[in-house]
């Protein structure tokens, strides 16, 4: 699979133009200042014009490059639908409704925001909120209990993005189950409410993809699929001292190779739930306390001074899996992030 936005370039047709009522404009209309961007090439895009303000999101994102261009794609169907509208063109709603495949921690949630608000800032959605939610959230305990259950949600999440994680385990217990019902709900209030909610369906890629082969009424509702990938050792680094950098914390030398040694560790003792940037966010947030603890032994009645507080030691960092109490074998719904 790849993360192509199947019939999104057929169907690139606008949409009525009622629907953008954001109107951005900062875009610079001369050709010198527009000239077009390379094909898919999201990260060398010029940084102004309303696409400036997503880039900066995305930019902050490290790796993801087949998202990112998929995300441009995205934007630039909604601009253009915009001028097409302008310019009385014909116009027809597209669907927007995606499904996101990847392991945890690879960045889905956050790319769910960052769309919702895109979709916001471009006048499709009215308040780009997101409302996570996974099985329990959605299935009841009796009859008519889910239907009702998953219309509230749904119902909250007008205007904004519905995030489904771990979809498939609506499709779990078979025909009897609930799941299957609050299945039915949410097809039928994508039909209710059309245009009016984007639905994300989320999870492992080769469950959504056993979902999706035994549900075929399903894949043609959601045209766009996005594949987030692994990220690798290097990428996991970068991302630890981005973080870390944004709390005001310094990831010393040999501290960074201690966490490229914790990384290589736990992505080989734990091979099918490795947590990708959940994990290292984990070990970053237990290095805080843990050097927290350690200056105030060191110091017991003096600030420590700004170098020592702002550096993370190797000491400081363990490994964060199991000891810190992160759900083993978790199916990667845990705790919303
Ligand atoms: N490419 C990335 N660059 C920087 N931080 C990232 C990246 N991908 C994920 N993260 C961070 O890792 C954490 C988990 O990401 P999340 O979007 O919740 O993953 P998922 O929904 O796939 O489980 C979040 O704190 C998020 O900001
Ligand atoms: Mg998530």
């Amino acid at each position: 699979m790849n993360t192509r936005a199947t019939g999104t370039r057929d169907a690139a047709a606008s949409r009525p133009s009622r629907q953008i009522n954001v109107v951005l404009r900062s875009h610079e209309p001369t050709p010198a200042a527009g000239s077009p961007p390379e094909s898919g090439a999201a990260r060398s895009l010029p940084a102004n014009g309303p696409w400036s303000e997503w880039q900066k999101e995305l930019d902050r994102m490290v790796g993801l490059d087949n998202v990112k261009e998929l995300v441009y794609e995205i934007y630039a169907l909604l601009q253009i639908a915009h001028y097409r509208g302008d310019a009385g063109l014909h116009s027809q709603a597209h669907v927007y409704h995606m499904i996101f495949k990847g392991n945890p921690g690879t960045g889905k949630t956050t790319v769910a925001r960052l769309l919702a608000k895109l979709f916001q800032g471009m006048g499709l959605l009215a308040k780009g909120h997101l409302v996570e939610v996974e099985r329990a959230d959605l299935v009841g305990e009796y009859i008519g209990h889910t239907a009702q259950k998953t219309r509230d949600l749904v119902k909250k999440a007008l205007g904004g993005v519905l995030f489904v994680d771990e979809a498939y385990s609506l499709a779990r217990g078979g025909e009897k189950d609930f799941g299957k019902e609050a299945i039915d709900t949410l097809v039928k209030a994508m039909e209710d409410y059309k245009n009016q909610f984007v639905l994300i369906l989320a999870g492992y890629t080769m469950e959504i993809d056993m979902f999706m082969l035994t549900n075929p009424g399903l894949p043609s509702r959601f045209p766009i699929q996005m594949e987030f990938p692994d990220y690798s050792v290097d990428q996991l680094v970068q991302i630890a001292e981005g973080m870390a950098r944004e709390r005001d914390y310094v990831l010393l030398p040999q501290s960074v190779f201690k966490l490229r040694q914790l990384v290589l560790q736990e992505k080989n003792e734990a091979i099918f739930h490795f947590s990708n940037a959940r994990y290292v966010r984990n070990v970053l947030e237990r290095a805080i306390r843990n050097q927290a603890v350690r200056l105030l032994q060191q110091y017991p009645a003096e600030s420590p001074g700004r170098q020592e507080l702002v550096g993370l030691r190797p000491e400081d960092l363990r490994q964060a899996s199991v000891a810190a109490g992160t759900p083993q074998g978790a199916t990667g719904a845990g705790a919303p992030s």
